[in-house]
């Protein structure tokens, strides 16, 4: 399982690059703009944290297959690193997805804004890297995010498609969860919800336990100490 954090807050980023064993970090337009700084500053900051083999996923804001390709080939170059494209699916992108699949530049490619299987299964076959399912603004219509992803997983093994499903828009641990038990390759989520997972009222009160013990006994010594 890959975690990934969805942020592009640099402050963020840095705790959770020291702390959590994240595979990298995604972004999309509205991500960046929610910081409200300098594009190129912002990314190339981020780039800095978690290094080139950890990989940045950076959103196209183009509409036409050329011009995605286009914007691909300068963040190729002015960003570099382990660097994924994400294109929204649509017939354009589609399209530019084939085309930087043909061209050899060294990107990868995350299919976003993905809803239905299909969405996801046609992208594949276009050559994406990753397809983007949104869990949480699926439950959120009363439709299945989860089943979402499950249709996927279950499509991609079908056919045997080398395309991983990265699941993104979540608002809660369940969510994570499930889609882990359903086979999801990649999950993306905010620091919060990523400490959230590791969170349990138990497990501090096993500590405080495992604290008040050894103390009781050898004050407060460490081991290093003896
Ligand atoms: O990466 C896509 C994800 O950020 C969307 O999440 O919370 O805006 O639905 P959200």
């Amino acid at each position: 399982m890959e975690y990934i954090l969805d942020t592009a807050n640099v402050s963020d980023i840095k705790y959770m690059n020291e702390y959590f064993p994240i595979a990298g970090v995604t972004t999309n337009p509205s991500i960046i703009a929610k910081e409200k700084t300098d594009f190129y500053g912002l990314v190339g900051s981020i780039r800095n944290i978690i290094g080139n083999e950890k990989m940045l996923h950076i959103q196209t804001t183009q509409k036409t297959a050329e011009k995605i390709v286009e914007e691909a080939e300068v963040l190729a170059k002015k960003v570099g690193g382990n660097l994924y494209i994400k294109i929204p699916v649509c017939d354009e992108g589609l399209k530019a997805a084939s085309m930087l699949k043909r061209s050899g530049l060294n990107v990868g490619v995350t299919m976003t804004a993905i809803f239905t299987p299909q969405q996801a299964l046609i992208s594949a076959m276009a050559g994406a890297d990753y397809v983007a399912p949104y869990v949480n603004r699926l439950d959120s219509i009363s439709a299945d995010g989860v089943g979402v992803v499950a249709d996927i997983v279950t499509l991609f093994q079908n056919f045997d498609v080398k395309c991983k499903v990265l699941a993104a828009s979540f608002k809660n641990v369940q969510q994570i969860n499930d889609v882990a038990l359903v086979g999801c390759h990649s999950v993306t989520a905010n620091a919060e919800l990523l400490k959230a997972a590791i969170s349990h009222p138990m497990t501090d009160k096993a500590i405080q336990g495992f604290d008040a013990d050894w103390q009781s006994v050898y004050g407060s010594s460490t081991i290093l100490d003896f």
